[in-house]
């Protein structure tokens, strides 16, 4: 939270599976198209929050297994457990307000009493969640009887019931949207609340985001029945909350147009690079579209990407020079070259690259500093280097576009390439 300084443009609660990640999409176009948006037009000034009823461990399971970008906040375990940063630095204060009035053992001793649930894996048992496997069929009933049952015990709690199968007990003032409200007071008590918040979700943990007062909310089109339920008995003539035509990712960008809250064109819908450089003037734009670009070429689609490739050599100065993760030097002009050989290289194979953390700070009138990091995912490869690029902006102003300048990677640690021959930035 130290790091968060500034009043959010936009700040978006998504959750994740089945809303920000697709798992029926193998391809992961609409994470990969929310992505390119994100990082070229909202990292700098705008804040990304997952919200996952996930655990920490299994949160860091999908992480590797879809191309995600790091959050500036992730808040795990429905609603139970808040972490800022790459670091993910737990919040204290929220442990501290869940731990009132919850009793886990209680929760346990009485819900023992129910052979209709089934303890769900030991990763997802957390301090202040409870979860369970119950059957569709006799959800409703199990959820009234085991609410009694813990009043008895004096116990004041919350069940969640979602994907039609999930059961979740937590502490009453726990769940996604106590704990994007607690956020959000604490931006205001800080002086810096979020302009807009977009929520966004598919399923019945997700609905009180809802209800949380004056943010925007998507419902994605492939949203649960339960989702849909909850919308239509508490907050059906919203104007503020849609449910989007388009399937998860797709449908958070689909809402970011409906209610204007910026821009909507991701860098990977954009067919001619040449013609989009006037519109954008931020350096983090030029690193997205620069990847996406080399995506495509090796890839082999490109369209009219030659005259591209053309303009950064053009503007290429003959001594940048590209310092790679093994201490080789080359000249930037060498390595355009190289790239310039390497057209479908990948073609037919599972190749995609993608920037996260994009920050780019000026070191003078017309120069940045960037920094981030870079994926590419090659057959089952997944490598990463965190990158710094010297970019500058082309004649007297930012319009003119850009030129990269020096660059120089390292690999993350965990994510080095086994063979980096086929490594090119
Ligand atoms: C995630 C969690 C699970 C929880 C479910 C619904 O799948 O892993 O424990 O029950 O979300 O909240
Ligand atoms: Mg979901």
């Amino acid at each position: 939270m130290d790091q968060i300084t500034m009043a959010a443009r936009l700040m978006i609660v998504s959750d994740l599976d089945h809303t920000m990640v697709d798992h029926h999409d193998p391809e992961n176009m609409s994470l990969l198209r929310f992505n390119a948006l994100w990082e070229s037009n909202y990292r700098h000034d705008s804040l990304l929050v997952f919200s996952t009823g996930r655990s920490p461990i299994l949160y860091k399971q999908l992480r590797k297994e879809k191309p995600m970008l790091t959050p500036d906040i992730t808040i795990m375990s429905v609603g139970t457990e808040i972490t800022y940063g790459n670091s993910m630095l737990p919040d204290d204060g929220w442990v501290e307000i869940l731990s009132q009035k919850w009793d886990r053992n209680i929760v346990t001793e009485e819900t023992n009493k129910f052979p209709e649930l089934t303890l769900q894996a030991e990763t997802e048992q957390r301090p202040h969640k409870v979860s369970f496997y119950v059957d569709k069929t006799k959800a409703q009933v199990v959820m009234k009887e085991l609410s009694d049952c813990l009043a008895k015990r004096g116990l004041d709690v919350k069940i969640i019931y979602s994907g039609g199968m999930d059961l979740d007990i937590l502490p009453q003032g726990a769940g996604k949207g106590q704990a994007l409200a607690y956020l959000l007071k604490k931006f205001k008590t800080e002086g810096i609340p979020p302009v807009n918040t977009l929520v966004c979700g598919d399923s019945g943990n997700d609905a009180e985001l809802f209800s949380i007062p004056d943010v925007y909310g998507v419902m994605v089109s492939n949203a649960q029945e339960e989702l849909l339920q909850w919308h239509a008995e508490n907050a059906k003539g919203n104007p503020n909350i849609i449910h989007a035509k388009e399937r998860c990712a797709a449908g958070i960008i689909e809402a970011i147009g409906h209610f204007n809250l910026g821009s909507n064109s991701s860098p990977r819908d954009v067919a001619n690079f040449v013609e989009c450089k006037l519109d954008h003037v931020n350096p983090g734009f030029e690193v997205v579209k620069f990847y996406v670009f080399y995506e495509r070429w090796r890839r082999g689609e490109a369209d009219n990407c030659e005259l591209y490739l053309a303009s950064m050599e053009a503007s290429c100065d003959p001594s940048a020079i590209v310092v790679f993760p093994s201490a080789v030097e080359k000249t930037l002009l060498e390595c355009i070259h190289t790239l310039k050989g390497c057209y479908g290289d990948q073609k037919g194979k599972q190749f995609r690259v993608w920037v996260d953390r994009v920050l780019s700070t000026p070191i003078g009138s017309s120069t940045w500093l960037v920094k981030f990091d870079k994926w590419e995912l090659c057959g089952d490869e997944r490598c990463c280097c965190v990158t710094t690029a010297k970019i500058n902006a082309k004649g007297s102003g930012a319009l003119d576009g850009y030129a990269w300048a020096n660059m120089q990677q390292k690999w993350l640690e965990g994510y080095e390439k086994k063979d980096d021959s086929t490594w090119l930035f």
